[in-house]
């Protein structure tokens, strides 16, 4: 019945340009219903695995990682003190927010709080959603690994989710990271986790370098760059070419200061001051993991 095995390379070699553009249709289809379950986003026949890594087979765990709605209603967690209307209402990203929330996360002592840590990510998911539906992809992904932190973070053993560290002592002293292979029983580890948004947040803090300190060139580009440098190492070929599009896809450079600094000039003068926050959060969390050799868990 099926395809003689010796013609399947030429076969694939003609099918790949067209079936690549299919799935990109199917795809940019698919993303104007954001109810779907995860498990339908697939490219060529593997699950989207953006913040996941190559080997695709990531315990589910039936998480559709809708976007978190009330954030604020988290209890036990003191509301930020701000003069400006609350953080983390609405859909809009606010750089101040994305900055406040960042800076907040890590204390002079160089722990990294989670709530805090949390708060910047669903800005910087909020960011990644008005970059367009080609994005779609990236935003599940963000959504719902940040819907799995948040769980750690205020379920049973919230209190050992209270900083970096504190998890990180936890789940090791628990034996509940997998350092050689996924385990396909129990739910992904947040050490394994976070260590997926805290890529991913590499990727952002160079895009966004990138974007304040150069002039001229397109955002595609400098985002295309900062994926080569901060993910592109980790991912799939699917999951490469899929960003690839994407970034083709992305907002010009006007548009993005118009989202970043709610003003379409050419100076954004929040833009350096934040990313300056980001690399000092991503250099703490670096740290950690360096030292407990977690760089590279499955
Ligand atoms: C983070 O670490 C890099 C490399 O070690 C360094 O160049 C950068 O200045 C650090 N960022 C902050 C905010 O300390």
């Amino acid at each position: 019945m099926g395809i003689p095995a010796r013609a399947s390379p030429q076969l694939c070699r003609l099918l790949l340009p067209g079936g690549i553009i299919l799935l990109i249709l199917l795809y940019l289809a698919s993303s104007h219903l954001p109810e779907l379950p995860h498990s339908t986003c697939l490219w060529g026949g593997r699950p989207c695995r953006w913040l996941g890594d190559p080997a695709a087979d990531e315990g589910e765990s039936g998480q559709a990682a809708p976007p978190l709605s009330q954030p604020g209603q988290t209890p036990g967690q003191p509301p930020l003190q701000t003069a400006h209307p609350p953080c983390q209402q609405g859909p809009h990203f606010h750089i101040r927010c994305l900055r406040g929330a960042f800076a907040a996360s890590v204390t002079p002592s160089g722990e990294v709080l989670l709530g805090e840590y949390l708060r910047g990510w669903k800005e910087l998911a909020k960011f990644i959603d008005s970059l367009g539906t080609a994005f779609g992809l990236v935003s599940r992904e963000t959504w719902q690994k940040i819907t799995i932190m948040q769980d750690y973070h205020s379920g049973q053993h919230g209190a050992h989710y209270h900083s970096l560290q504190s998890m990180v002592t936890f789940e090791l002293a628990n034996g509940l990271v997998d350092f050689h292979a996924l385990s396909s029983t129990r739910p992904p580890s947040g050490c394994r986790t976070l260590l997926r948004l805290h890529r991913a947040l590499r990727w952002l803090e160079l895009f966004l370098y990138k974007l304040g300190t150069t002039e001229g060139v397109p955002p595609s580009q400098l985002c295309a760059s900062a994926y080569q440098e901060a993910l592109a190492p980790y991912h799939s070929w699917w999951v490469r070419q899929a960003s690839a599009l994407a970034f083709v896809a992305m907002p010009s450079r006007q548009e993005l200061y118009g989202i970043l600094c709610e003003q379409e000039q050419r100076v954004c003068p929040t833009l350096l001051a934040t990313v300056r926050v980001i690399s000092q959060v991503y250099n703490s969390t670096q740290e950690v993991y360096s030292a407990q050799n977690m760089l590279g868990l499955p």
